[in-house]
């Protein structure tokens, strides 16, 4: 039997948690979205804000479905506003012992019967299922950035995931207006595996002198109908995700296809991240 979802708990407020707090209240969800700090909740719930202002302005919601939209919102401090969700979405960052610990605080404040899902692009989800006593309802459910824009969900099996539990975190992502498309819990799942090498190699290519940034990302754009170059998507994804990422890849697989260019380890190093920090391959 399915059970009912009524509330989804989002635990952190960044670009990925604040879009699938976004989504989940505008599908009518009721949200709890947690931060560490209160102005973290600021922002996300700013960026919300702006987002559903945007649909506003072009005449796709009218100003109440807004507010009623954002009324579905409860920020919190605390872990204990987690105790009546039915669902829960992790999307702090990509650490693998950070988000160890807040699944292993999940498992004691959410009850049993809920699914725990976690946005990770590259962490095993195997193993955040270990640090829980309920890894048959714990599963991968990997949103694309921008999450109000982008269609697929990677829905992600790891090895005690159950059956139900993968069928209703389809059908939750479809509710959430999405398209889960599910793969096994394997390095990088597909969508890294597979859009990290190309982002990798236009940087090798940027880093030997191949072509311009620009010259690069329009061939990419103009050549293979990509919405945007992978440079850009880098700068968008953020290039220490991308640096984690490939490392993962790299010290996973053993291959050194996947070795980090030296170029995206010094942007890191330098702090140029992308859109988020104003430099990366572009400015912003
Ligand atoms: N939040 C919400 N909506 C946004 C948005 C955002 N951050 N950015 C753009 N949009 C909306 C715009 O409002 C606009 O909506 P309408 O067409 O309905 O009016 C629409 O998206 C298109 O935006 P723009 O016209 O401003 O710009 P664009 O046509 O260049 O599209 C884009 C922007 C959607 C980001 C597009 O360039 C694109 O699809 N890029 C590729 C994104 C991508 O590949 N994402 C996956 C990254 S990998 C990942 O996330 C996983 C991982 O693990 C690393």
């Amino acid at each position: 039997m399915e059970e009912k979802i009524e509330t989804i708990g989002v635990v952190g407020a960044g670009t990925m948690g604040s879009g699938i707090a976004q989504v989940a209240a505008r599908a009518g969800y009721r949200v709890r979205l947690r931060d560490v700090k209160e102005e973290h909740l600021e922002r996300g719930l700013a960026a919300i804000e702006q987002n559903l202002q945007r649909d506003v302005d072009k005449g796709r919601l009218s100003v109440d479905e807004k507010r009623a939209i954002i009324g579905r919102i409860e920020r919190a401090i605390e872990w204990s506003a987690f105790a009546e969700a039915d669902f829960v979405i992790e999307a702090v960052s990509e650490d693998a012992e950070v988000k160890a610990e807040v699944f292993r605080t999940l498992d004691q404040v959410v009850r049993p019967e809920a699914i725990l899902a976690s946005n990770t692009s590259s962490i095993p989800i195997t193993k955040l299922g270990a640090a829980t006593r309920r890894s048959d309802r714990v599963v991968g459910m990997h949103f694309m950035n921008p999450v109000p824009v982008m269609k697929l969900v990677e829905i992600v099996r790891g090895l005690a995931t159950s059956d139900e539990t993968v069928e209703r975190t389809r059908l939750l992502a479809e509710r959430l207006g999405k398209t889960p498309l599910e793969c096994r819990d394997s390095p990088g799942f597909v969508s890294n595996r597979v859009l990290m090498p190309m982002i990798n190699e236009a940087i090798f290519a940027l880093q030997e002198g191949v072509a311009t940034r620009e010259a690069i990302d329009g061939i990419m754009k103009l050549g293979m109908n990509h919405p945007m170059g992978p440079l850009a998507l880098a700068d968008l994804i953020g290039l220490d995700v991308c640096l984690a990422i490939l490392n993962v890849l790299y010290e996973e697989f053993g291959d050194p296809k996947y070795r980090p260019c030296p170029l995206l380890k010094r942007y890191v190093d330098a702090g140029w991240l992308g859109r988020k920090t104003g430099r990366g391959f572009y400015e912003y």
